[in-house]
């Protein structure tokens, strides 16, 4: 099975795990809104394609890994969307959550696709237990206070945001998990993947504020200029469009060189850099130009 196959068929499974018994209908029919279609499933990716370069020894921890952590992202953007953070009509070009079935299920949608990210890895505890317990750890890390997206969108309460912080929490933290929990996943340390995640994660917000800035609603299948609109820093305010430019090229190379050795790394440098390039789309550079 390829890794999109791989990821979709776990999804489809943990969200049916979450429908099933005597379940509230319509929470049961939001779990499913929240996560499928999909969007570009960037984190699962890279933690299978991190998890493949390693040996991916046990494929049910490596998939569980890539999903717990899409699942938390989706909560994430469901919350996210909600009238009391960024109030956003639209995601993944339909409306947003809250908009199709208001908001109290949004926010149990949210919480609802957080416990199953956890109830995911717990759940193939048994292949492994002492590597399952390692990736509930970093997720837990990566998805709460002090350093998950909880502390980045507590970030946004502040009156004085320090934008790296907020990114690396907001955004990176789950990129983090991503290679980490890969590498954990197929039997190998967690802190030389740090790098990498952290890195990529830190382009991925850089290349989000760009397309936030340069592309439309259209283009994006979800709001477009929110960073100004919200007066959220950003790394375009900082730096302005070509200074974003510049610093998100700089990331990556460094992310390249920082990928650990392991016995698929030249496919793994292959696929970074593919990713590197899809990062701001060519249209988002025309419109800068
Ligand atoms: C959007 O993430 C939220 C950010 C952290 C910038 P993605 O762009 O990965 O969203 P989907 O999953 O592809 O829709
Ligand atoms: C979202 O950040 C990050 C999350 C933790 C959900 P943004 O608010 O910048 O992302 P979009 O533009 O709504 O996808
Ligand atoms: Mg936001
Ligand atoms: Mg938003």
């Amino acid at each position: 099975m390829d890794i999109s196959a791989r990821i979709e068929a776990a999804i489809g499974n943990a969200i049916a795990e979450g429908q099933g018994g005597v379940a509230p209908p319509k929470l049961a029919s939001a779990l499913d809104y929240a996560v499928t279609p999909g969007g570009a499933r960037i984190r699962p990716t890279l933690c299978l394609h991190v998890a493949l370069a390693c040996g991916d020894d046990k494929p049910a921890l490596s998939d569980a890994a890539a999903i717990s952590i899409e699942l938390i992202h989706c909560a994430s953007l469901v919350h996210d969307d909600m009238p009391c953070f960024d109030d956003a009509d639209i995601r993944r070009g339909k409306p947003a959550l809250h908009k199709a079935y208001g908001e109290p299920l949004a926010l149990l949608t949210g919480d609802s696709l957080i416990t199953a990210g956890f109830e995911v890895l717990a759940r193939v505890g048994d292949a492994d237990p002492k590597r399952a317990l390692e990736l509930i750890r970093i997720l837990g890390i990566r998805t709460g206070m002090p350093y998950g997206i909880c502390a980045g969108q507590g970030w946004e309460s502040e009156e004085q945001i320090d934008l790296s912080a907020y990114h690396k929490a907001k955004t990176g933290a789950l990129f983090i998990a991503a290679t980490q929990m890969g590498a954990v996943a197929a039997g190998q340390a967690a802190a030389p993947w740090e790098e990498l995640g952290d890195r990529i994660g830190e382009a991925f917000q850089v290349a989000d504020d760009l397309k936030d800035a340069l592309l439309s609603e259209e283009d994006m299948g979800k709001p477009a200029g929110q960073d100004e609109a919200n007066a959220r820093p950003s790394a375009v305010a900082e730096l302005g469009v070509q200074g974003a430019i510049d610093r998100l090229n700089e990331i990556m190379s460094g992310a390249i060189d920082s990928i650990p050795a392991c016995p698929g790394r030249d496919g793994l440098v292959q696929m970074v850099r593919k990713t590197a390039e899809r990062l701001v789309p060519a249209k988002a550079i025309e419109a800068a130009e």
